[in-house]
């Protein structure tokens, strides 16, 4: 592997220029490498902040188009939607995720009307945004129920898909439920749907800031570990990607990203599937604050989204989606 040795052999000759070091490189980043995230909220002509992640804001429907617009003159192939849904709204059962006329339904239609194919709609496959214990799936002595979990998540997918939903990303880690999924995705005539799997998701304290985003911050109880994964291990995550593969994930996430370049490396070399990053809400926050702060250069942005590509990631899902001109 090593052909030579100094002074022959000098690697800096190459990296001297500008030129030379745009030659020879290996990552890059376009905007096709990005997925953006956007929060809903129900009223009238808002665009709220959020406290905790800086220059992030919930829409309300008519402004969404405003948003969309830029993701597709950004060049960007897909947004993800997530809800902030009022308390009221919310119940032990997490109902409202199957209610027809709730708000991701709604965005998912207009946004399809409008722009039809120009861009992909992903959403979120999971009820905490919808429950008033803040977790994913049915509580039951402070245990989340899978099978029984599984079965409103298969409603929640097909009416997500009904409504024109491009991608379902099932980020609820419950067992068996990609399996589940496609199976009734097919029989319901939604083949073409396809199912971006979360299926390395950790137990991690890096989500505080959605939490807030989407109002189940101060409602969880507990914390997620026993159905999030144990930031301790990794081969865990190849046994979970093997299996989503088999029930017919088209697409895997690794959630968060930073702290986990390890897991996607071995998931990208064990599996040749589509593998995504998430950049989640408390990696945007730390970044952006530091930055605000005068902490550190805003460079430490472009290096962190390219770390992603280099560990074998396709695509990203990041906050600063459309912040990118600023930043490339
Ligand atoms: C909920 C969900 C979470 C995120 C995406 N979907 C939070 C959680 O599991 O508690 C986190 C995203 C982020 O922190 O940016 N199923």
């Amino acid at each position: 592997m090593i052909t030579g040795k100094f002074p022959s052999l000098r690697l800096r000759r190459s990296r001297k220029n500008d030129w030379s070091r745009r030659l020879i490189e290996e990552n890059n980043l376009t905007p096709n490498d990005f997925i953006l995230p956007i929060f809903l909220i129900d009223g009238n002509n808002k665009k709220q902040p959020i406290k905790s992640m800086p220059d992030v804001y919930r829409y309300t429907l008519d402004n969404l188009s405003r948003v969309v617009d830029k993701a597709i003159r950004k060049g960007l192939p897909m947004v993800a939607l997530f809800p902030y849904t009022e308390r009221k709204k919310k119940n032990e059962l997490g109902t409202e995720a199957l209610n027809e006329d709730n708000l991701v339904c709604r965005a998912i239609q207009l946004i399809k009307k409008k722009y039809k194919n120009d861009i992909g709609i992903m959403c979120d496959v999971a009820l905490d945004p919808y429950t008033t214990h803040g977790h994913d799936g049915l509580l039951k002595f402070n245990y989340v129920l899978n099978d029984e979990t599984n079965k409103i998540l298969i409603n929640q997918s097909i009416l997500q898909a009904q409504m024109g939903c491009d991608v379902l990303a099932p980020s609820d880690m419950m067992d068996g439920r990609i399996g589940e999924i496609r199976k009734s995705l097919d029989k319901n005539g939604y083949q073409m749907t396809q199912i971006l799997s979360y299926a390395v998701k950790y137990a991690s304290s890096f989500y505080g800031p959605f939490r807030e985003a989407v109002g189940s911050k101060k409602l969880l109880q507990g914390d997620k570990k026993n159905y999030q994964m144990d930031y301790r291990n990794s081969d865990e995550a190849i046994r979970e990607v093997a299996l989503d593969i088999k029930e017919g994930a088209d697409m895997v996430m690794v959630k968060p990203g930073l702290p986990y370049l390890d897991i996607i490396k071995q998931i990208k070399q064990n599996f040749k599937i589509p593998v995504m990053a998430y950049q989640v809400s408390g990696e945007y926050s730390m970044l952006t604050n530091s930055i605000n702060k005068g902490l550190i250069n805003k460079s430490v942005i472009l290096e962190s989204l390219i770390s992603f590509k280099r560990a074998g990631a396709n695509a990203i899902v990041s906050y600063y989606a459309d912040k990118l001109d600023k930043i490339l």
